[in-house]
């Protein structure tokens, strides 16, 4: 019996497919993605750059103009890797697609191209989709996979993406850190053989490897010259880059969900959309491919926020961490008020009822006030931020729960566990994750912010936080046969959650945290509107890690605030006030600290940042990023400015990252400005007690500052400079 099914099954899948074949060039304002199918074959990738090749030209130069789009196992050869692996009910794991059809949809703002490819033999259906913007060069890429078979196939390998570079030396660039020192770039030659950076935390996924990176083609990386490509996939989900370079020299990029322990069952007729690739190519370096990243997350909706701007705040955390009573709480209030500040966020610690917050080990999932801790209740800071013209924020984690918490009590099965194996406990020695493949949990955790919501409408500002990995592999809620489907339909869950919130509250702004910046990723922010850098926030140490942030987010989602010194781990050393605030300054600005402990010194230059950044805060958050020196190049400064549109105004950041007799500071030349304009420099955020430096006031050309450049007067330890130039 088995066998008939399976006989006219297969002959079924076997009736010859209509096949289509052609040339597609796949085009944003300056670059091209060129792509081919033969009839009967399946899509091959020929070109991906600028506009300036195309097919005929690369055909009359010879190059191999047939490399598999999305390589397929069971197709490619047996040396090259599969982007596509999937397991046929009946144990097969061969797929080999044809193109069948071809078409396009035109929303105004791009493009989507759309390839459906069927398997010779079973009845699986890939399509294969670029979205073309024709605003922004970013090509982004996606598959889609669906079946008929009888009963589920697995999906053991299931890139979103691939894409072939021919010859060359070409270097990647990728970031790499750990919690409280994120982001640092790591700079490397391709060379024979698979390079592969991956992530496997489970709920967060950008603490140590990011789900980004840079090739550059002319060898060595610049920052403002050289062909470069980027890449960003939109995942917050375990995901893994392979870049293979094999004979030839062609250099293979993959990227995708990480298949490890997540080998995705699927049901006849579901569809699996994978994440999108974001593919970006720039003929201006590094950060010519950082900017077209910055325009496409705020223009093109991948970050919530999109042009606007976020608001001067106070978080409460490390002032006063979960030592939180109403008193505190409104004396920040006024000191946040007093400086110029918009916002004030109240961190951890304002919950639990039967078990109040007091340390990290209890009352995640009690969303309800500790009255003891705000007698009157959330409602009376609502109204004390109103009555000093402040909006009010808030700190939730409503993805976890401590086994110490009333919620752990009613729904012990609501978490990720692994029944019959002790439950493994993160934060506090009680911490745990959720299970949000379950729709019950998903119901809840949109709950947590709908509640709150409905109580207090005046909440303006939540910080969603995610303190711990997916430690516990196994769900009560999935089916057996389904457990691998667990790192990946967390997201899922995850997203659908986000999508509930943002429908009902869209205006809400809300913080992407995850113990500092473990969940930077474009997979999130569209539902998001900025993400904690990281937990450290020592000033000198965020030179480092915001500079190696901004190669992919833009300065509107990345929170910068200004902290207390000395600082708990950066040991005894004390940065100026002045130079903590021009480096919170290049970013979303704010402030992290007790104000009571602040010395007048302190007190009246925040007052002075805050005024002045209000007036540069267009231009750094929603501006033009020009990194001119990296810190990571130990020269002694570093250096990033951001232009208008109009190239007709900027700011310039400068700070002193070491200090030596006679040490020889690079002339610093500027980018990105009109050479044929002329520009007056005006030192903003001057150190308390100080003049101007010599430079404030005078005029130069676009062209002198850019060819000639200029030295800027840096003299003591942390020594930092903001000019506005007009
Ligand atoms: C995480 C966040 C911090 C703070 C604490 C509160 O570590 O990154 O900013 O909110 O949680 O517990």
């Amino acid at each position: 019996m088995k066998k008939t099914i399976l006989g006219a099954l297969m002959l079924l899948a076997a009736t010859p497919l209509l096949a289509w074949q052609g040339e597609v060039a796949i085009e944003t304002p300056n670059t091209r993605l060129l792509l081919t199918a033969w009839e009967g074959g399946d899509l091959r990738q020929s070109y991906y750059g600028d506009k300036s090749a195309t097919l005929q030209q690369l055909r009359d130069a010879g190059d191999d103009l047939s490399f598999e789009a999305l390589p397929t196992f069971g197709s490619v050869g047996a040396s090259h890797l599969p982007a596509l692996q999937v397991q046929h009910m009946d144990g097969d794991q061969n797929l080999e697609l044809q193109v069948t059809d071809y078409s396009t949809t035109d929303d105004g703002r791009a493009v989507v191209h759309t390839f459906t490819m069927h398997d010779k033999l079973m009845p699986i259906t890939v399509k294969l989709f670029y979205k073309a913007y024709k605003h922004v060069d970013v090509i982004e890429t996606w598959t889609e996979i669906t079946h008929q078979e009888k009963k589920a196939i697995t999906l053991n390998r299931y890139d979103s993406g691939h894409l072939v570079l021919r010859q060359g030396d070409v270097w990647v660039t990728h970031l790499h850190g750990n919690w409280a020192s994120e982001t640092e770039p790591t700079m490397e030659p391709l060379t024979q053989g698979l390079k592969t950076i991956r992530n496997s935390d489970g709920a967060r996924n950008s603490h140590l490897d990011a789900p980004e990176l840079m090739l550059s083609l002319d060898g060595r990386p610049q920052e403002l010259t050289g062909r470069t490509i980027g890449f960003a996939l939109c995942w917050s989900g375990n995901f893994e880059l392979r870049m293979n370079t094999v004979s030839h020299r062609e250099h293979h990029v993959y990227a995708g969900i990480d298949p490890t322990a997540a080998h995705y069952v699927l049901d006849p007729r579901q569809t699996f959309e994978t994440p999108h690739l974001a593919m970006a190519y720039s003929n201006e370096g590094q950060s010519g491919i950082s900017r077209i990243f910055h325009n496409w997350a705020r223009k093109e909706g991948m970050l919530h926020r999109g042009m606007q701007t976020g608001d001067i705040l106070l978080n409460s955390w490390e002032g006063i961490y979960l030592d939180i009573t109403e008193e505190k709480i409104i004396k920040m209030m006024d000191d946040i008020a007093a400086f110029g500040g918009e916002l004030f966020v109240m961190d951890d610690g304002w919950f639990g009822d039967k078990y109040p917050r007091k340390v990290d080990n209890s009352s995640l999932g009690d969303w309800v006030v500790d009255k003891n801790k705000l007698p009157n209740g959330i409602k009376a800071l609502t109204d004390a931020a109103r009555e000093r013209k402040l909006k009010f924020g808030i700190w939730i984690e409503p993805e976890m729960t401590n086994t110490v918490s009333e919620l752990f009590e009613q729904h012990p099965d609501w978490v990720l566990q692994r029944p019959g194996r002790d439950l493994r406990k993160g934060r506090g020695g009680t911490q745990v994750v959720l299970d949000l493949t379950n729709p019950k949990v998903q119901d809840f955790v949109f709950g947590v912010v709908d509640n709150l919501m409905t109580q207090y409408p005046e909440i303006a500002y939540i910080k969603w936080d995610a303190n711990a990995s997916i430690e516990n592999y196994g769900s009560t809620y999935l089916p057996k046969a389904k457990q691998s489907n667990i790192y990946v339909d967390y997201h899922l869950g995850l997203i659908k959650v986000l999508k509930r919130v943002r429908e009902k509250y869209p205006d809400l702004v809300i913080q992407d945290c995850a113990s500092g910046g473990g969940r930077a990723n474009y997979g999130l922010l569209p539902y998001f509107d900025e993400f904690w850098v990281s937990d450290n926030t020592d000033a000198l140490q965020r030179v480092y890690m915001q500079y190696g942030t901004s190669m992919f987010f833009p300065a509107n989602a990345m929170a910068q605030h200004i902290n207390h010194v000395p600082y708990w781990n950066t040991g005894k050393r004390i940065i100026p006030v002045k130079f903590r605030c021009d480096v919170a300054m290049s970013g979303r600005l704010g402030i992290e600290l007790q104000p009571k402990d602040m010395t007048p010194e302190e007190r009246q230059q925040c007052t002075t940042c805050f005024a002045d950044y209000k007036q540069l805060r267009p231009i750094v958050q929603t501006g033009n990023l020009y990194r001119l020196l990296s810190p990571y190049d130990r020269r002694g400064v570093s250096s990033i400015m951001y232009t208008n549109d109009q190239r007709s105004q900027a700011v310039l950041f400068v700070y002193k990252t070491d200090n030596f007799y006679d040490q020889p500071l690079p002339r610093l030349r500027l980018a990105g400005l009109d050479a044929s304009k002329t520009y007056t420099l005006v030192e903003k955020n001057v150190r308390v007690g100080e003049e101007p430096c010599k430079l404030n006031g005078k005029q130069f050309t676009g062209r002198f500052l850019m060819d000639v450049g200029i030295e800027i007067p840096l003299w003591e330890d942390y020594a930092s400079r903001v000019f506005e130039l007009k």
